[in-house]
């Protein structure tokens, strides 16, 4: 069976481009059932950015809850939290000692961060720890200690699987064949979900629209979407709208031909902006419901967790125990 492996990072609230990119697909995934499934909480990985205790654990529970709000099976799915696992962060240290620090200079998250402070004029690692400059090791053991063949996730996360890739090649060459190769999973028609403001839906932009929030506030994000001044009974185009992109992912087949052909009649931007919301709307009020339900429960998603965890190190101990015989750790 293929393994299909993705994270989420708690630094904010998931939102509908996490949604849309990552876990709609990696859930389309598990149901089929002809792959194994593991999918993660990257607590970690959120502790580069976030440092409040109250508010780093609260953004844990709050992946889970969506997760599990969303329809994810702890039956289908090995569904765990990072930092349950220790035998990633061992992995993650073996294999930071065979990665270069130029690899790690290339990678976005910290050459963007790099770049920014040399326009700004301040000094360049202004702001950088070293969790965030070696946080594509971290990813690369997330994903590599698994064997995990597909990774499904947005555009952003290609580099990062790219160089999780590079970093198996680099020791399958020193140690022998140890790694399987990933791939990265990207609906090209989703890879990016862009934001309020049209740039990339992000956490870091501020221009995000939370999964779960109440129907004023969705209400109120949605309208905040930019279009343009087409006037309100022209033609538009849905293939270029960002209000289509959305409304296709949350409204059934026959829907969506009716709202292309509201478009190309002429639909004012109000109207479409209350259609959408009504879509979505309508497809998260149950999933709303069931995630306030799980976190007035916390010891529920903690039961869910650590049965996850249990699991996730039974898969992972063998192969770590390779590794560590081929590094020359035992005999
Ligand atoms: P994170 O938490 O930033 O985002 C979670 C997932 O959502 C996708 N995504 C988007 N997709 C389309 N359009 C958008 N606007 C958009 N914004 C976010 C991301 O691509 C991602 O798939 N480093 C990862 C977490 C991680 C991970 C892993 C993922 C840690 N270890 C191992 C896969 C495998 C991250 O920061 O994702």
């Amino acid at each position: 069976k293929e393994i299909v492996l993705t994270g989420i990072k708690p630094t904010g609230k998931v939102h509908l481009g996490n949604y849309i990119g990552a876990i709609k697909p990696a859930l389309q995934l598990a149901g089929a059932g002809d792959c194994t499934s593991l999918y993660f909480i990257a607590d970690y990985h959120g502790l580069t950015f976030i440092q409040d205790r109250e508010e780093f654990n609260h953004l844990s529970y709050s992946i889970a809850g969506t997760w599990l709000a969303l329809g994810l099976d702890p039956d289908r799915v090995i569904f765990y939290r990072q930092s349950d696992v220790p035998e990633i962060f061992e992995l993650s240290w073996i294999l930071a000692c065979l990665t270069s620090k130029g690899l790690m200079n290339r990678a976005h998250a910290y050459k963007a961060i790099h770049e920014q402070n040399i326009q700004l004029g301040v000094d360049a690692d202004t702001g950088v720890n070293m969790g965030l400059f070696t946080y594509p090791v971290l990813m690369a053991a997330d994903i590599l200690l698994f064997q995990s063949d597909k990774v499904p996730v947005g555009k952003d996360q290609i580099q990062h699987v790219e160089i999780a890739r590079d970093i198996a090649e680099g020791f399958n060459r020193i140690y022998g064949d140890t790694f399987k190769l990933p791939d990265y999973m990207v609906d090209e028609s989703t890879a990016v979900i862009p934001g309020l403001d049209g740039r990339k839906m992000s956490k870091s932009y501020n221009n995000t629209i939370p999964l779960f929030e109440t129907p004023e506030n969705l209400k109120k994000l949605i309208s905040k979407i930019k279009t343009d001044s087409t006037p309100p009974q022209e033609p538009k185009d849905p293939d270029t709208s960002n209000i289509f992109l959305l409304y296709k992912e949350f409204a059934a087949p026959a829907q969506v031909q009716d709202f292309r052909n509201q478009y190309l009649s002429g639909i004012s931007w109000g109207e479409a902006k209350q259609e959408l919301f009504q879509v979505i709307n309508a497809a998260l009020e149950e999933p709303r419901k069931k995630y306030h339900e799980l976190m007035a429960e916390p010891e529920q998603i903690d039961a869910i967790l650590c049965e996850g965890a249990r699991k996730a190190r039974a898969l992972a101990a063998p192969l770590l125990a390779q590794v560590k015989s081929r590094i020359g750790r035992y005999k």
